[in-house]
């Protein structure tokens, strides 16, 4: 029995050494310790054997089960890790750091707008500059001359971490930074993403871009920030624009206003789309307020300046047609990849 135990191990070591997948690994198994395999026979072929003599067979026999058993566990782990191996080798055959050979994907709406405003405002002597998403209570707020009563700073408005900070509620958060990097002269325009408490709809998103702009310089006057939009619009769209300002208020700009644009759909003639007003509102705007020119360090009796909050999501949305404001974060690929560089 013991030479007949040694001549399947050895037998059986020999064959391992030949499997390279598991389908031979199993078909191995089955020879073996299958239910018609060598050691069920062996076990069989002990009936006629006395008490001690089947006994000490017995455990023979199943030393050598274990044995095969072990030895097939430890040479499937094997294979599966060669297979991994493999797929992260192959894998290492790629150089993600190379150029692409074409153009995937496409890019966002709201990018492709950004693009073409900063282009156009660089083209007016603009430098476009970035600004965290993350900033604090006196960049949000108190450098802009917002009371701490004032319901932008309500918990339903405004994400606050645990930590003091908060993610910023509109890009006009980086003035007061821009204003102490650069002093005046200024001209800056800083694109951002928004974060607001905001429940969803067609209209509200809570993530939401902003193009801030500011130009300080000595004698700048409410007719420099009518050119300025004038002129980016008319590019923007294409045509010539139409402008209005309306009051509005907003603390860190006196006087602040509400500037329309003539309706794009009607041209002004009233139609569904502007309420049969002819106006569209854009862009929130006004004269920088001195308290706020102080805080950023300027010296007010040189300088003044207009700031004006572009929203960028709405203006892709004039610009391209796009009725849902949720299309934008949705990821839904079908609106998406319309959009074409
Ligand atoms: N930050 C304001 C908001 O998001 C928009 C705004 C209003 C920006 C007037 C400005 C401005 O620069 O002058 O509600």
């Amino acid at each position: 029995m013991e030479s007949q135990i040694l001549e399947h191990k050895n037998n059986f070591l020999s064959a391992l050494k030949g499997v390279s997948d598991n389908a031979a690994l199993e078909a191995l198994r089955v020879e073996y310790l299958g239910k018609k395999g060598y050691v069920s026979a062996m076990m069989q072929s002990l009936r006629g054997l006395s008490g001690e003599e089947k006994k000490a067979a017995g455990q023979l026999i199943n030393t050598l089960k274990n044995e095969l058993d072990t030895a097939i566990r430890a040479f499937s782990e094997n294979l599966e890790r060669a297979k991994l191996d493999k797929l992260v080798a192959s894998a290492r055959e790629y150089d993600v750091s190379l150029p692409g050979s074409g153009s995937y994907g496409s890019l966002h709406p709201v990018t492709l707008v950004q693009r073409e405003v900063e282009e156009i405002f660089v083209s007016m002597g603009f430098s476009v500059e970035e600004y965290p998403e993350l900033t604090d209570d006196f960049n949000c707020f108190e450098a802009l001359n917002i009371p701490a009563h004032h319901p932008a700073r309500d918990m339903q408005d405004t994400y606050y971490l645990s930590n003091g900070q908060l993610l910023k509620t509109h890009t006009s958060a980086a003035q007061n930074a821009i204003m102490r990097k650069y002093g005046a002269p200024l001209r800056a325009i800083f694109p951002g993403r928004c974060f607001r408490n905001e429940s969803i709809d067609a209209c509200h998103e809570n993530t939401f871009f902003q193009m801030e702009g500011i130009m300080i310089d000595e004698d700048i006057s409410i007719s420099n920030l009518i050119y300025f939009m004038k002129t980016m619009l008319s590019e923007v769209f294409q045509r010539d624009i139409k402008v209005r300002l309306r009051p509005g208020f907003f603390p860190f700009v006196e006087p602040g206003f509400e500037l329309d644009i003539s309706c794009l759909i009607c041209n002004g003639e009233g139609c569904p789309s502007c309420k049969d007003s002819g106006w569209l509102e854009l862009c929130p705007c006004g004269m920088i307020h001195p308290r706020v020119l102080e805080m950023g360090g300027i010296d007010t009796a040189r300088y003044t300046g207009f700031a004006f909050g572009l929203g960028l999501t709405r203006l892709a949305m004039m610009r391209y047609g796009i009725k849902d404001i949720r299309d934008f974060n949705s990821g839904n690929l079908k609106v998406l990849s319309q959009f074409k560089s």
